[in-house]
């Protein structure tokens, strides 16, 4: 992979994890482990491949309705790679970052990501931004109510709601919008992620199931954004995002 043209911004749905165990005849957690190892890769690989933010869809708002011990697995899960990947994190100059409703999830996991953001903050390096608890149009709908709440204090007028409004009102306001989205296991949809700020990311969606998602295929997924000519809405090519 040259290093020209990398996207600077790569969301991922990472999808697949039950399919992946369930095909060995292991319990749906095994596939979750498995996937603990393949988001350590791709956090790794991705100041390699040029890329200065990495959003990944950990768990969404939909995910809560899973049965009780999948998902009290997972919240372990989360605690445990909280605590062992802190050093790393400092280690490797990533800034950790969450978006969603993390008030949703268990008190001691909440402390740890408080944990984790408030010691990588003056890191300078790759930003990497887990969506627990996240769904788009809950990020959409809370944006409105914000900006409603600044209308009716009169902070903010009617007629100066602009788009960047609204991008400033999300969870991800700071963050540019991701250049490539990119989602394991073969399914053709977006799974309410990021939808407003997807509007002219590049798709990619690979069989991979997300613990067969290595750096190898990562790769593969960045030349293959590489040979893309982004148009965003225009006719002529855009440049792509500056690595
Ligand atoms: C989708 O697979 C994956 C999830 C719902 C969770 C994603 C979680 C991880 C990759 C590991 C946990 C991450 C951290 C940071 C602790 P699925 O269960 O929907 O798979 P399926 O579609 O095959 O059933």
């Amino acid at each position: 992979m040259t290093k020209t043209n990398t996207p600077a911004h790569v969301a991922i749905i990472m999808d697949g994890n039950g399919r992946w165990a369930q095909s060995r005849g292991l319990p749906r957690i095994r596939g979750h482990q498995k996937g603990v190892e393949r988001v350590e890769e791709v956090i790794q690989a991705a100041p390699d491949f040029g890329i200065r933010y990495l959003t990944l869809y950990a768990f969404s708002k939909e995910n809560w309705q899973r049965p009780r011990e999948e998902v009290s697995f997972l919240m372990d899960l989360l605690a445990r790679y909280l605590d062992q990947k802190l050093d790393e994190m400092k280690r490797n100059n990533v800034i950790f970052n969450t978006i969603g409703h993390t008030a949703d999830l268990p008190g001691p996991v909440r402390e740890k990501i408080l944990r984790n953001v408030q010691e990588t903050r003056t890191n300078t390096g790759l930003v990497v931004t887990f969506a627990f608890s996240y769904s788009a149009r809950a990020e959409i709908t809370d944006a409105c109510r914000k900006i409603a709440g600044r209308v009716k204090a009169g902070t903010l007028r009617e007629e100066d709601i602009t788009e960047q409004t609204v991008a400033d009102s999300l969870y991800t306001a700071g963050l540019p919008d991701p250049d490539l989205l990119i989602r394991t296991s073969g399914e053709m949809r977006i799974s309410n992620f990021l939808l407003w700020q997807i509007s002219y990311a590049e798709l990619y969606v690979t069989d991979k199931l997300w613990p067969d998602f290595t750096r190898e295929e990562f790769s593969r997924a960045l030349e293959s954004y590489q040979q893309r000519e982004r148009r965003f809405g225009r006719t002529d090519a855009a440049p792509h995002a500056a690595s």
